[in-house]
């Protein structure tokens, strides 16, 4: 196994994976619809035990609740109701919709292509109406089925060597992804999809722990093969990325039931045939942590580089109060979420485009973040259409809640190129990327800071996603043509990779209130 500590190998995925205006034309990849994937992992051999269909109205404000966490030693244990909702408005079906010969269940968050890679397994001890074991979430059923019985919550605690938010966890979540059902369209890139999609997904997850009143914290610091183990995962084509420790209990776990042993549960297997691209196989094994000494050397300690103070002129934001904002119900925002499919070219005002970039960079509790308000993404915008503002090429100063303009101008052709050559971010209000210093992240975590920086894009890109429709407008993420948006953002973004995309806006459909 590589070392996660020499980042060559994030470098050589990072730049193997990158699209270009050639590579995309060049590419001769096709989707064969004779072998899609399916959307679910199934067990045939297990019954799902239902979870609760109704869903308990917390009433909480979306923008508070993607804003705002709650405590880390705040005693809470979720129930099984809180358990359901956590799973349903994260990773539940909240749309289905047919097409010829198909149907798609769309889900509470947004995923690329809609392919839901990411699976979600529940690792608690006894909760309200839920006993302690290990559980898969089966969102077609919305049920559990049982992999394990008993408390093995101690596996986590030591394969994260320690770390307090899953020692006092009674439940964790373990989102895992598989390569196959997402690499069928997007082949080597999906590696990049496995921190976008599990972070859109963590992005509802932590809102809605907000909104129950649970403590969370991601943590993407632990030794694989042992999460894997406990999951009974086959790590040749699906792997725990994240965890996210939920309450706060004061006992500690107590020693595991059983050593772990293979299960050798039967699944369904997801096409006739699976394509290998064994380069994010590598990747992943080369930001793998082998031992507890290395998670604990590896997590915390952020570091990413300041954006230098502006140089340019400058505008302050003018975010909404929590006595002015819009108040809908987190559960009713990722209900009424969607991918907006055509933007209007009517303008946002500046409070919304400042409600949204305040609300949605407030800090994400992560092992990786350390101090909390750490940030590794940053992010540039291409404005089209805000109320007051001069159409233009933006950075965000976080830290002093300003826009610095770098260069003024009607760059919609130039959104639309770079977000490889579709209408959405050309047409929408704004179009954000996120850009982010690779070298001091992958210095200083290695290649796995790789993982954590895709993971960060995710969850601030799907919060960005609730920010936009609590104030009732409309969002995407979208792919991106990797150094032309470097270019595009330079000399300002010289040295930075291109992470992410979302553009925000009025759909088409509505319009403006
Ligand atoms: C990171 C990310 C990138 C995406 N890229 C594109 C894109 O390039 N073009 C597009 O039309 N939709 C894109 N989407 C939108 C997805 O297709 C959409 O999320 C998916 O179909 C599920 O639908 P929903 O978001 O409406 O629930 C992207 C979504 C995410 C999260």
């Amino acid at each position: 196994m590589t070392d996660n500590r020499n980042p060559e190998a994030a470098w050589t995925y990072h730049d193997a994976t990158k699209h270009s205006y050639t590579s995309i034309r060049t590419n001769p990849h096709f989707m064969d619809w004779s072998n899609q994937p399916l959307p679910f992992k199934i067990y045939p051999t297990l019954e799902p035990m239902r979870l609760p269909g109704e869903v308990r109205q917390t009433g909480v404000a979306a923008l508070s609740a993607i804003a705002e966490s709650v405590p880390a030693h705040t005693n809470a244990s979720p129930d099984l109701e809180a358990v359901a909702q956590l799973l349903y408005l994260s990773a539940g079906i909240t749309r289905k919709r047919s097409y010829p010969g198909r149907e798609i269940y769309f889900r509470a968050a947004a995923c690329t292509g809609a392919l839901y890679e990411v699976e979600l397994y529940l690792v608690c001890g006894d909760l309200v109406n839920l006993e302690a074991g290990v559980y898969h979430f089966a969102p077609a059923e919305f049920g559990l089925r049982r992999l394990r019985a008993g408390d093995y919550r101690r596996v986590l605690l030591e394969a994260t060597a320690g770390e307090p938010a899953i020692a006092h966890a009674p439940l964790t979540i373990v989102c895992t992804c598989t390569y196959w059902r997402n690499a069928w369209k997007y082949q080597a890139r999906t590696y990049r999809h496995f921190g976008w999609d599990n972070g859109t997904l963590l992005a509802n997850l932590l809102a809605v722990a907000t909104a129950l009143g649970l403590p969370a914290r991601v943590v993407c610091g632990f030794v694989d093969a042992n999460v894997n183990s406990l999951l009974n995962v086959d790590p040749q084509r699906e792997v725990a990325f994240s965890l996210v420790a939920l309450g706060h209990v004061a006992a500690l776990p107590p020693p595991s039931p059983e050593k772990i042993s293979p299960l050798r549960l039967e699944t369904v297997p997801l096409s006739q045939r699976e394509v290998d691209y064994p380069l994010m196989r590598e990747t992943h094994s080369a930001s793998s942590l082998a031992s507890p000494e290395e998670v604990e050397a590896w997590r915390g300690h952020t570091s990413a580089t300041d954006i230098p103070p502006p140089a340019g002129p400058t505008i302050q934001l003018q975010p909404l109060s929590d006595v002015e904002m819009p108040r809908d119900p987190i559960e009713q925002v990722i209900r009424r979420r969607g991918s907006t499919r055509k933007f209007a070219h009517s303008p946002i005002t500046l409070p919304q485009l400042s409600t949204l970039l305040d609300r949605a960079t407030r800090g994400v509790p992560a092992d990786f973040l350390d101090p909390p308000g750490a940030q590794l993404n940053d992010l540039y915008l291409i404005i089209h259409a805000v109320e007051g503002l001069t159409s233009g090429a933006y950075v965000f100063h976080r830290d002093r809640g300003i826009l610095e303009c770098l260069k003024e101008g009607n760059f919609r052709a130039d959104a639309g190129y770079l977000g490889l050559g579709q209408e959405l971010p050309a047409d929408a209000a704004v179009a954000i990327f996120f850009l982010a210093d690779l070298r001091p992240i992958l210095q200083r975590f290695g290649n796995r800071g790789y993982r954590a920086v895709q993971l960060e894009a995710g969850i601030l890109g799907g919060k960005l996603y609730l920010a936009a429709y609590a104030q009732r407008l409309g969002a995407t993420g979208l792919t991106f043509f990797d150094d032309d948006v470097t270019r595009f953002f330079s000399p300002h973004a010289e040295g930075k990779s291109a992470i992410f995309l979302v553009a925000l806006g009025h759909s088409a459909k509505h319009k403006p209130a």
